[in-house]
């Protein structure tokens, strides 16, 4: 049997817990390193996933240079994942980069170059893909049954949802708010499932009027640094597309408003989620079909994304997630937050 790929997680948070069972289950790669700047977190994701005490290090140059390795896996917070994916593609390895790629466009753009430069894989964790109700979605429009998409929404809301764990509110370590928490995987999911046509300019607000005061949330209001509590946009695209981008974590609307809602409207039939369903006309009637699959397995997109990656690392294929697609997504959500400062459609 070849050698297994071996792993280096750097950020042993909570996001990292998903990707280390997503390394357990596959049978070609292994994490054998750990990186965090705090010991606990490190010292707790080890026992838990049976890695060596001795792999342990508090400095990812220090983890690069004392291990052999062919991929890092980056589960920092949003402002602390070019850094370390830039050493990584230096030390010759591939790249698994949490989302959102990084917390600008430019940033997103040296990661690339640096990807290429290194001739190493960038891939970014946009898990939404992966599940089921993500390539069920993609499988219809593969099939040719969607056809043009015209026009689209998506939208990520919380009514009562600012994070209190973590550094998600802390502008210095996010970068941004719910636009990067959240907006970007159903923006990942709508442009993925368009096919990333080429975005022109979008026109947004963004807000902050509930998360910087005290309310029935558990986080910290003064602690409240990230520009946003909601946003809401529309892009343009060069195809004559338009998308309406929505989010928040924190907003005056019922439960029922709330969730990942992705709608996207071919001419021949349209697309939403979740559940994933299609709309198109049948016998002379518009019917909704939602096919009956498992929808609610734990973890089954982290373990697909990791798969996905592992597969064309050893296949010498494309990256599942390339950089440029990150930068296309990555240029929206910097045109969310450029256009809510200006007050006026930005060109992205
Ligand atoms: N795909 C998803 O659904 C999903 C869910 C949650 C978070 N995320 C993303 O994952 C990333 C991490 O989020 P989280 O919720 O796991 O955060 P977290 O705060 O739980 O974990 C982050 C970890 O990184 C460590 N860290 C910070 N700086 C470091 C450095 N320079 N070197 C090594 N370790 C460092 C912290 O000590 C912490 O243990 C973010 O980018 C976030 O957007 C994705």
């Amino acid at each position: 049997m070849a050698k297994k790929l071996r792993v280096g997680l750097i950020g042993a948070g909570g996001i990292a817990q998903s990707h280390m069972r997503g390394w357990e289950e596959n049978e070609h790669a292994e994490v054998v390193a750990i990186c965090d700047i705090k010991r606990k977190a490190r010292e707790d994701t080890a026992k838990r996933w049976g890695v060596a005490k001795n792999a342990l290090f508090d400095d990812y140059e220090k983890m690069l240079e004392k291990v052999e390795l062919d991929i890092i896996d980056i589960c920092t917070p949003n402002a602390y994942h070019k850094a370390p994916a830039i050493a990584g593609f230096e030390a010759g390895c591939h790249v698994l980069v949490e989302k959102p790629v990084a917390i600008s466009a430019d940033e997103c753009r040296e990661m690339i170059n640096a990807g290429k430069e290194a001739d190493r894989l960038l891939m970014v964790a946009q898990v939404l893909r992966f599940g089921i109700e993500g390539q069920t979605l993609r499988a219809w429009v593969d099939a040719g049954l969607v056809g043009d998409i015209y026009w689209g929404q998506c939208s990520c809301l919380r009514a009562r949802g600012v994070p209190s764990w973590g550094v998600f509110i802390d502008a210095e370590a996010s970068g941004g708010g719910p636009c990067y928490d959240l907006g970007v995987h159903v923006l990942d999911l709508a442009l993925y499932l368009m096919d990333f046509p080429e975005p022109v300019s979008v026109s947004a607000a963004t807000y902050l009027e509930l998360a910087d005061k005290p309310s029935l949330m558990k986080h910290d209001p003064a602690k409240y640094t990230v520009p946003e509590d909601m946003a809401a946009g529309l892009v343009r695209f060069a195809n004559g597309a338009t998308l309406f981008v929505q989010t928040s974590w924190a907003l005056n609307v019922t439960e029922a408003a709330t969730g990942h809602n992705v709608i996207l409207c071919g001419d021949k039939a349209g697309l939403q989620y979740s559940p994933p369903t299609l709309i198109r006309e049948e016998n002379g009637m518009l019917i909704n079909s939602t096919p009956q699959v498992p929808l609610d397995v734990p973890d089954s997109g982290v373990v697909a994304e990791i798969a996905a990656f592992v597969e064309a690392i050893r296949r010498d294929k494309p990256s599942p997630v390339p950089g440029e697609q990150a930068l296309i997504t990555q240029r929206i959500l910097d045109g969310i937050y450029a256009s809510g400062q200006a007050g006026e459609e930005v060109e992205v």
